[in-house]
């Protein structure tokens, strides 16, 4: 018995934070989070099961990514909102899938849909629009991504929606660093996508078409949305995010 209280007592000195061990275990590295603090999160389901992340830019817009709808029918997809646990939002049909004309499934490039939903989203403090950013961020900058999805490259998890939405905070990676991390493989990052890592924290799948944001409180923008990455939290390689200002006035803008 002494040495059991012992071991607490130890366990509590080394890991100060109450969930600590839980932050430990998981490569995302990320920590629960509330549909308050991230009510422009969405998420897109596919016959009612949480598959991506998205964004709401209006009552009846949502942003994501082009890969989470490629060859998938309206009639299949919708939205749920204003919930902290996805499964318990509001949902909301999809009427017309936005698919960018350029999206290429091979080299990813261009991945980013909008997709119209019906009804209207009811603005509330746990579902609001997100405006998007214009400009590139300067490395190091902090940013901050949320989302259902894995929490770890391993996690077997089969209804993601059922768990509580998450955050991680992580940092803007030069571009030409990222794109030499990315060129052994073939992935070229370019001007219209970004970059982000952060040691052991990272998004993963099932975050995809989620918003990355700068910013707090009225200037927050949707400044990326979650496209693709090596693994999940791999020193190695960072997130690779679609680049937000770089399609606004072509693409978003259009559709709003
Ligand atoms: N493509 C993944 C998805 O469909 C997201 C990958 C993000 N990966 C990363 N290492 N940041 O959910």
């Amino acid at each position: 018995m002494m040495y059991f209280a012992g071991v607490i007592f130890l366990v509590a000195i080394v890991f100060p934070q109450n969930n600590a061990f839980e932050i430990e275990n998981r490569i995302v590295g990320g920590n629960t989070a509330s549909i308050e603090n991230s009510n422009y999160q969405v998420s897109i389901r596919e016959n009612g099961q949480h598959t991506c992340g998205g964004a709401i830019l209006d009552a009846n817009t949502i942003l994501t990514a082009a890969h989470c709808t490629e060859g998938v029918k309206a009639a299949i997809l919708s939205v749920s909102n204003g919930a902290t646990i996805a499964n318990n939002g509001i949902i909301h049909k999809v009427s017309k899938i936005i698919q960018h004309p350029n999206y290429n499934g091979k080299t990813t490039e261009n991945d980013i849909c909008l997709l119209k939903i019906t009804p209207p989203i009811i603005f509330t403090n746990k579902s609001r629009p997100i405006k998007c950013a214009t400009k590139r961020l300067e490395p190091g900058t902090n940013v901050k991504m949320t989302g259902w999805g894995k929490m770890s490259e391993n996690d077997k998890e089969t209804d993601l929606g059922k768990k509580s939405l998450r955050y991680v905070i992580v940092q803007v990676i030069n571009q030409t660093v990222c794109s030499d991390q990315y060129k052994n493989l073939g992935l070229e990052i370019g001007s219209k996508r970004m970059c982000a890592s952060a040691l052991g924290k990272d998004s993963c799948q099932g975050d995809s078409g989620g918003p990355l944001v700068t910013g707090t409180g009225a200037d927050r923008r949707v400044v990326g949305v979650c496209s693709v990455g090596y693994g999940c939290a791999n020193k190695k390689y960072a997130g690779v995010y679609t680049f937000v200002p770089a399609f606004f006035d072509d693409f978003i803008k259009k559709y709003l």
